[in-house]
């Protein structure tokens, strides 16, 4: 897809169509003023009769404008100032992409940019294109039909770029959380990873089962013994700093399908779950995005690749594995599979002198009980960590929101044959004691667990978002990467 500054003199713009922007106080942004004037007030006489309220996503369509060259104008609402930040400038964009996107068209014009910041039209360029990607991969007739061009009225050439690179790599993230998982397995995943590595000069490292075995990665190779797909480990690096600048490592849990192994899920739980790689697929989005932004810093980005299956040789409850780090793990429920992975891959992000560690995994149902679909769950071991994190967060406007991590709930992992069990008493409080468990793995450096379970795959599209993968918090690791210079770490 092609992202190109518009024309300067908005009523020539040849374009499928014209974005612009109305905010909830019916002021119209300055682009949308020209276009009103040469359409001859149409947009104020609607806004002057509460036909547009510029509530924030609202969308209103004005076919074969008159006095406009384009074939449409949609005007979008901006919702309020004071609030107006890059996750309202996402939302903006996408939801009118999405719209338009019911429809071929060649080419769409967005004219929001009225003095927008840098992050805001970068994450607004990167809303435009989500919004006219969806899940319909392996439709015939698509319904979701994206742009080959992308005009943006206002910005610097880099500033475009990056938008394009981020609207890129979150669509990338999506397209690897709706691909079949006979399509993406341990192995074709990790050759995706070895694909873009070598496209956007990333090192990358791929542990097959012989060297995980000589590794000793017993906790991730015990969930991957009853599937027929041998794993993976994915480490790649991006090199931007000098050799002693501190290393920032992204880890991602990537079960390329989760059935729940013995401990079964039930079909309708299972039925979603080609999404459980959606943390790796993150990991690998920014991974992407670091590169090509050239970040003058040093990020490794590690993935366990398993499948969770069922067969003769499938790991049993009352196993006990032996992880990496030396710490024995009893197994008493096959399904909380990715804690399991983690643990491994966490140890080699310590090995590999990750200076501060994130980790980003769909680990458990109880986090979406806890704080609802759309919200991911943030739990650290360090607090100044977590708040970089939680401002990355807010400056991108995703949503995350930071669960607390008493050392009583640490006490439900306590096994009596081994050194942890792999679930906490009964199912309260199960996204922390599941952190719990992951936090044994990480050495004492500062890490932040994010539990995506909830946000990183939608059952239902958002007005701005088709159902399926949504690249959630791809931007919002990103930010931590280009903060990452700032940071003493
Ligand atoms: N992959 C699931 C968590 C999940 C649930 C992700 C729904 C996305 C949507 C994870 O492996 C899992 O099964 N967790 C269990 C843990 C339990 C057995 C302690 C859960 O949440 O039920
Ligand atoms: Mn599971
Ligand atoms: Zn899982």
């Amino acid at each position: 897809m092609k992202i190109a500054a518009t024309e300067s003199r908005i009523a020539q713009i040849d374009a499928d169509a014209i974005v612009v922007g109305v905010d909830d106080k019916g002021n119209l942004s300055k682009e949308a003023l020209e276009v009103d004037q040469a359409m001859g007030g149409t947009i104020a006489v609607l806004v002057g009769r509460k036909e547009i309220t510029g509530k924030l996503g609202e969308l209103t369509v004005l076919h074969a404008p008159a006095g406009i060259r384009a074939g449409q104008v949609l005007v979008v609402g901006l919702g309020s100032r004071d609030n107006f930040g890059c996750g309202e400038a996402f939302r903006a964009a996408a939801t009118a992409a999405r719209r338009l996107a019911e429809k071929k068209r060649k080419r769409v014009a967005f004219c929001l940019g009225d003095g927008w910041s840098e992050r805001c039209v970068e994450a607004g360029i990167c809303g435009a294109m989500s919004g006219c990607h969806g899940q319909d991969l392996y439709r015939r007739e698509k319904n979701c039909h994206p742009f080959d061009e992308i005009q943006w009225n206002d910005g610097y050439e880099a500033v475009l770029k990056a938008g394009q690179i981020l609207g890129e790599t979150v669509n990338l993230t999506r397209q690897l959380v709706n691909e079949p998982p006979s399509r993406i397995y341990p192995e074709s995943f990790a050759a995706e990873a070895e694909k873009f590595a070598e496209e956007f000069g990333l090192g990358i490292e791929v542990w097959d089962q012989p060297r995980l075995e000589k590794e000793r990665c017993g906790a991730l190779l015990g969930v991957a013994r009853g599937s027929a797909r041998p794993a993976r480990l994915v480490i790649l690096s991006h090199r931007g700093g000098s050799a002693d600048d501190p290393v920032l490592a992204l880890v991602g849990k990537g079960v390329t399908f989760d059935s729940g192994g013995l401990s079964i899920k039930p079909s309708d739980g299972m039925q979603t779950m080609k999404c459980d790689m959606a943390g790796a697929a993150t990991v690998f989005g920014a991974m992407q995005a670091i590169a090509r932004l050239e970040l003058p810093v040093n990020v490794i980005g590690l993935a366990g690749l398993v499948e969770n299956m069922i067969s003769g040789d499938a790991y049993k409850l009352g196993d006990v594995l032996v992880a990496r780090n030396g710490k024995t793990i009893e197994v008493l429920n096959t399904d909380a599979e990715g804690r399991l992975v983690l643990a491994d891959v966490l140890d080699v992000a310590v090995e590999r002198g990750a200076a501060k560690i994130i980790d980003l995994a769909t680990l458990t149902g109880a986090c979406m009980v806890a704080l609802g679909i759309d919200v991911a769950g943030l739990m650290t071991n360090n607090q100044d960590w977590c708040d970089a994190v939680l401002d990355a967060a807010e400056a991108c406007g995703e949503s995350v929101w930071q669960l607390p991590m008493f050392p009583e709930y640490g006490e439900q992992i306590r096994s009596k044959v081994a050194d942890i069990k792999n679930i906490g008493e009964g199912r309260w409080g199960g996204a922390i004691t599941a952190a719990k468990f992951l936090e044994e793995f990480v050495a004492g450096k500062p890490w932040v667990h994010i539990d995506i379970a909830g946000p990183a795959f939608l059952e239902n599209p958002k007005p701005w978002m088709d159902a399926g993968g949504s690249g959630a918090l791809v931007r919002t690791l990103v930010e931590i990467a280009r903060n990452w210079q700032n940071a003493d770490a």
